[in-house]
């Protein structure tokens, strides 16, 4: 048992959900982007995170260049004392334009820590003081796949396409995860993909 999936047995229960879009061939990402353009997955992505707090891997936040605001931004690194602040990526602004209806409830941080236990520590921490009750984990491809064995709920964007890329999300089996809802989408005129909102929970003793 690792250290993280022991300490999320002793711990009292916050859910862990992970928030990705992955294409049919699992790939996430492209030279530190993404290889596609989805504003409906950024509005989705914005709606669900939004006032929660957000655990990501150093590279994941270098792409966004900036905090995503209304919510606790946590970057994991090992190596990092300091965060750059960068301007806002194409992805940053993507995801920031998209319309919401929520008000912003969090400090934006960035919030630094040196291991993933530390992070969700911390992001735990400050649901159990707001009253909240899930932290998500979004991204890049390393931290989810040090993070899936602790997941009780993953939120997949599945877009119906393979693309070539160099960041994958982990393979997991789906028969171990029950589908809480499904919503597809069909693709647009102008080439953009069809893909479906997934949210599924990991079934008891799987
Ligand atoms: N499609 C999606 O939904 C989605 C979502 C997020 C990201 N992405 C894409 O994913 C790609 C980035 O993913 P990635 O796998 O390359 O990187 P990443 O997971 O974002 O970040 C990796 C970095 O996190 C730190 N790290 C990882 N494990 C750690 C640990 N156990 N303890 C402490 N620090 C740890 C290290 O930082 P240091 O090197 O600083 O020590 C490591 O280099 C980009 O292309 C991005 O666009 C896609």
């Amino acid at each position: 048992m690792t250290y993280i999936e022991a300490m999320s047995e002793i711990k009292p229960r916050v859910r862990i959900s992970s928030i990705a879009a992955m294409a049919e061939n699992n790939v996430i990402g492209k030279d530190g982007g993404m290889p596609w353009h989805l504003p409906e997955d950024l509005k989705h992505f914005k709606r669900t995170t939004i006032g929660k707090p957000i655990l990501m891997g150093r590279k994941s936040y270098e792409s966004l260049g900036k905090p995503l605001p209304g919510r606790a931004n946590i970057v994991i690194s090992r190596s990092y004392k300091d965060l750059p602040s960068n301007a806002p990526s194409e992805i940053h602004q993507g995801m920031e334009a998209v319309a919401h209806k929520v008000e912003p409830q969090n400090e934006d941080g960035p919030f630094l820590y040196a291991s993933i236990e530390d992070g969700i520590e911390a992001a735990r921490e400050m649901v159990e003081e707001q009253g909240l009750d899930d932290i998500f984990i979004t991204g890049g491809g390393e931290i989810y796949k040090q993070t899936l064995p602790v997941i009780d709920r993953l939120y997949i964007t599945l877009i119906h396409r393979e693309y070539e890329g160099d960041t994958y999300f982990p393979e997991f089996d789906w028969e171990d995860w029950s589908i809480i809802s499904e919503e597809k989408h069909d693709g647009s005129s102008d080439d953009g993909p069809a893909f479906t909102f997934f949210t599924l929970d990991r079934k008891k003793n799987s």
